[in-house]
Formats: C-alpha cells, sequence, structure tokens
C-alpha cells in the first residue's frame, strides 16, 4: 500500500497494513497482517495462544515498534490488561484514575475529571476507596477508568473478563458496549476473548491466526464457526 493510499484511507480508527513483527531471537510473531477498525464500536480478535494477539496490541499501543509494515492510528490508545492488579499502581481509587490524566489541567478540573471518570464505569463516590478492597470486576472496571481518564479513544483490551467470574464479566462487556455505542464520542474498542459467548456483544469479530487477521465477520457467525472446533479440541 502506498503512503497516498494510506493517507486516504486515514478516516479508519486504525489502519494496520502489511505489520511484520520478530523477538529479537529471529522469531515472528506477526506476519504480513492487516486490517482496518473502519468506525467506532466493538471489534473483537480471537485467536490460539500464541497467535500473536497480544503483540499485537502491544505495537498498536505503541509498546513495541515493528518490524516492517505501516500503523495509521489517529486516536489516541490505552491498554488494558487481563489482569488489574498488572495496571493499578496507586492506594486508592481516585489517586489512581489521577495518574493517567492529561497534563496542565489544575486542582479542581482534575477532581472533577477523576469524578466523571469514575462515574462513567459505574464507580461514582469511589475516589477514596483503598484499591485493595474493590472486587476483580471493580478493578477492571477502574483500570477502564483510567483509559477515559487518559481521553483515549481507542480501548485495547487484552482478554479483559478472563479473571473475572460470570457476573463481573457481563458488567464489564455490557459498559464496554455502552462507551463504544453512546451517540456523542463513540469509543472504538478492540477486545482480545477466549470467550465464544462474548462475540455475540461486537459490531465484528476477525479470527487471529499465526500472526496475521483475518477478515470481520458476524460475532455469531464466527462463534458458529469456532464452536465446533472448540468443542472436538476439549473432547480430543
Ligand atoms: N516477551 C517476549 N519475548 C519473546 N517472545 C515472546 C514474548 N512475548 C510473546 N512472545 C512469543 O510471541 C508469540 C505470540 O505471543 P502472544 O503473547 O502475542 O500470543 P497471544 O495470541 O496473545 O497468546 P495467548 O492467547 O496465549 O495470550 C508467541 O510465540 C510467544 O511465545
Ligand atoms: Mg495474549
Amino acid at each position: 500500500m502506498t503512503e497516498a493510499t494510506l493517507q486516504a484511507e486515514a478516516a479508519p480508527c486504525l489502519l494496520v497494513d502489511q505489520l511484520g513483527f520478530s523477538w529479537p531471537s529471529g522469531q515472528p510473531a506477526l506476519n504480513h497482517c492487516s486490517f482496518s477498525i473502519p468506525r467506532p464500536g466493538l471489534w473483537m480478535l480471537v485467536g490460539g495462544n500464541g497467535s500473536g494477539k497480544s503483540t499485537l496490541l502491544r505495537l498498536i499501543a505503541g509498546l513495541l515498534d515493528p518490524s516492517r509494515g505501516r500503523l495509521l492510528r489517529p486516536i489516541k490508545p490505552a491498554l488494558v490488561f487481563q489482569n488489574p492488579d498488572h495496571q493499578l499502581l496507586l492506594p486508592s481509587c481516585g489517586s489512581d484514575v489521577q495518574l493517567s490524566l492529561p497534563p496542565g489541567l489544575d486542582a479542581g478540573a482534575r477532581q472533577r475529571a477523576v469524578g466523571t471518570a469514575l462515574g462513567q464505569v459505574g464507580l461514582a463516590g469511589f475516589q477514596e476507596r483503598p484499591i485493595h478492597t474493590l472486587s476483580g470486576g471493580q478493578k477492571q472496571r477502574l483500570a477502564i477508568a483510567g483509559a477515559l481518564a487518559s481521553q483515549a479513544q481507542l480501548l485495547l483490551l487484552d482478554e479483559p473478563t478472563a479473571l473475572l467470574d460470570e457476573t463481573s464479566q457481563q458488567e464489564v462487556l455490557e459498559l464496554i458496549r455502552l462507551l463504544c455505542s453512546r451517540p456523542e464520542q463513540p469509543l472504538t474498542a478492540l477486545w482480545i476473548t477466549h470467550r465464544l459467548e462474548e462475540l455475540d456483544w461486537c459490531d465484528g469479530a476477525a479470527l487471529m491466526e499465526r500472526g496475521s487477521v483475518g477478515p470481520w465477520r458476524s460475532g455469531p457467525l464466527l462463534r458458529s464457526q469456532l464452536s465446533p472446533l472448540r468443542a472436538g479440541r476439549a473432547e480430543g
């Protein structure tokens, strides 16, 4: 794809073009990986262990540099990990969200922004709550509040519900679904999952295999195509 074509296609929320990445050992993790996210919404990736999903999110987040190819990322990204304990750093909810705020806000504006972000994830009034008193689902929603406070519009969620029970899983899914479908400034989420039932909630789903992303399909269709394979594997 040429520079001119890339610029002409600047409208997508994300464009990944022939991306390649190899670890220092020489082992490839991404191979000619190309896809785009055409509009805000909830977009899901599924794929086997080691297919390159987490590496892809780290490249999109800018934590790794591609070996080959291009990334066009016109909106600000933020990563949300599987285990919120890996990204919550400060003792109280309010102080942790403060860490993510953009610079240049005065004290009043910082307080308001923290309150807004907590409110958006259903944790209104939790400013002083010690993080260690939160449930797993609340911690994950706090991590999402940090992403919102950073003014990110592209959420990169790496198996965000893998450690949660069914109720908390549903709450996080509904929260992201809401943020991605709100009429004003809908967010874009790229959500990695091994839980096939989550595919029913997305705007598009794709399969990642051997470092490359396949075409977008409807979530229920991809789920129905993968379920028999998964069942077969479980039996074998
Ligand atoms: N820090 C690292 N150093 C070297 N190789 C790595 C590193 N992290 C991942 N890899 C390798 O890169 C490949 C892709 O790994 P990645 O973690 O992106 O897969 P994944 O699709 O997220 O898998 P999973 O479903 O298990 O989370 C694997 O072969 C893995 O062993
Ligand atoms: Mg992974």
